[in-house]
């Protein structure tokens, strides 16, 4: 029983059931690479200022390395005996290199360890994220560049509202996943601050030099706070509520690809490699990948709010209960990691079926708002030609006719005041061409906001 790191005051071993219960090595080793990097900060550091001898330092740096290899190759076996990761690699430290690996934890608590290894692994993962989100908004304005023209029928309530154009509409998801990406970029400031030093929740009796840390470790703060920093999981709260908005993006996302897939809406087409078949229905192809996105997406969001009631009412300073962080964080990650990297592939394969699109606005009436705004220049008040153009589409839909196909004549028994140049604003190309603003939907705005979202994610990359 005195096996256990923690064992000296304890005279009966652990129930096994607590072992089992206690054990959270099948979530956190993932963390062993944060693990030992962090562990060969702290022992050059503590040889740096003389609490180990420079020869200790490198032996136990040197140990630490060996068993990144071997966890690295699967070699170390784990086992729940040992707790976490940080006790499976000091374990083995102490095993490869004897009594100098016993001094490794000099100065240093689990609880400012595993505070540090979430931060670096956090960070790295912010980091992955961005290349993620910044590789899908290239993927987006690629698309909008190729259909910068195409005709779409935008939406409101889901009903035929206006039209756009489908890269006006990819823009649209570069703006969402640009503000996920700056969202990110934001809170990697407050991750990126060092919590070792702060020993169990008091700091420590040695005269350890935590910015000697904090740059090897490349953290641009020290936690101020040892309390605060053992405890503190801020930094993940805010990264997952990053995560809970980015999935709310992504299936938004993901149920407009289902919908413009629909065979009775049929805008678009995605790649075979990206939909599975029914195993009844011979026919079909259905968007289940897009279909998972949004039902992951729910999951995503759930653990937000699990991680905030796990936070909760949790009294200073560190408590059990925030070892639960980690699996509920890395799946919020992978989930979302798994869905950016999906859209990533399948997105660029993405087919649009323009005489679609355009049929849908034109049944829609999506000139319309464009005939009343034409009134509008003749002298007519706005809410006149409102009234005059529902007359208007109350007739089209009488005769089975889009706006475009009414007469002049037709037009005029409505209101003289319309004349031959307001059939040119019914064209639905006219309606888009003539919202040519910065922010618009005119083909000539959908390229130049192409353009500046080229420059700025090229910037980005250079960073
Ligand atoms: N496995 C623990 C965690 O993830 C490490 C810290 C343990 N600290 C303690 N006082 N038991 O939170």
């Amino acid at each position: 029983m005195t096996e256990k790191l923690w064992g000296g005051r304890f005279a009966a071993a652990t129930d096994a059931l607590v072992e089992h219960f206690t054990a959270s090595i099948s979530t956190d080793r993932r963390l062993f690479r944060e693990d030992i990097q962090a562990s060969v900060a702290h022992a050059r550091m503590l040889g740096r200022v003389g609490v180990l001898t420079a020869a200790e330092a490198d032996v136990i740096v040197h140990g630490l390395r060996r068993i990144e290899g071997e966890i690295a190759d699967e070699t170390l076996p784990f086992t729940d005996r040992l707790e976490d990761i940080h006790m499976h690699v000091e374990s083995r430290l102490i095993e490869l290199i004897g009594d100098v690996g016993k001094k490794l934890h000099t100065g240093r608590s689990r609880n400012d360890q595993v505070a540090t290894d979430m931060r670096l692994y956090t960070r790295g993962a912010i980091d992955r994220l961005r290349a993620l989100l910044h590789a899908l908004q290239g993927v987006f304005v690629d698309l909008a560049e190729r259909e910068a023209e195409t005709i779409l029928p935008g939406l409101t309530h889901l009903q035929v509202a206006q039209p756009i154009t489908f890269g006006h509409h990819c823009m649209a998801y570069v703006e969402m996943f640009r503000r996920d990406s700056d969202r990110l970029a934001d809170a990697r400031r407050r991750v990126n601050v060092l919590p070792l030093g702060s020993a169990a929740l008091a700091g420590t009796t040695f005269p350890i030099d935590r910015w000697d840390v904090a740059r090897q470790l490349g953290f641009d703060h020290l936690a101020e706070n040892s309390l605060d920093a053992v405890s503190d999981r801020d930094f993940l709260l805010e990264v997952a509520a990053d995560l809970g908005i980015l999935a709310v993006h992504l299936s938004r996302l993901a149920e407009e690809l289902v919908y413009w897939m629909s065979t009775t809406v049929a805008f678009i087409d995605l790649p075979d490699a990206f939909c599975t078949g029914s195993s009844i229905m011979p026919q079909k192809k259905n968007p289940d990948v897009a279909e998972l996105i949004r039902g992951k997406s729910g999951k995503v969001m759930g653990q937000l709010v699990a991680l905030l009631i796990l936070m909760k009412a949790q009294a200073l300073a560190y408590n059990r209960d925030n070892q639960e962080d980690k699996a509920i964080f890395f799946t919020a990650l992978d989930e979302v990691e798994m869905s950016l990297s999906l859209l990533v592939r399948m997105l660029p394969g993405l087919q649009t079926r323009p005489e679609r699109m355009r049929a849908a606005a034109l049944e829609g009436f999506a000139t319309a708002t464009d005939l009343a705004d034409h009134l509008v220049r003749r002298g007519i008040p706005f809410r006149d030609a409102h009234a005059v153009v529902g007359r208007a589409v109350r007739l089209a839909q009488e005769r089975g006719l889009s706006l475009e196909q009414l007469s002049l004549a037709q037009l005029q028994e409505i209101s003289p005041a319309i004349d031959a140049a307001a059939l040119e604003v019914l064209s639905l190309e006219g309606s888009v061409a003539a919202r040519n603003h910065p922010g618009g939907t005119a083909p000539a705005q959908v390229r130049a906001a192409i353009a500046r979202a080229r420059q700025r994610l090229a910037q980005e990359a250079r960073e």
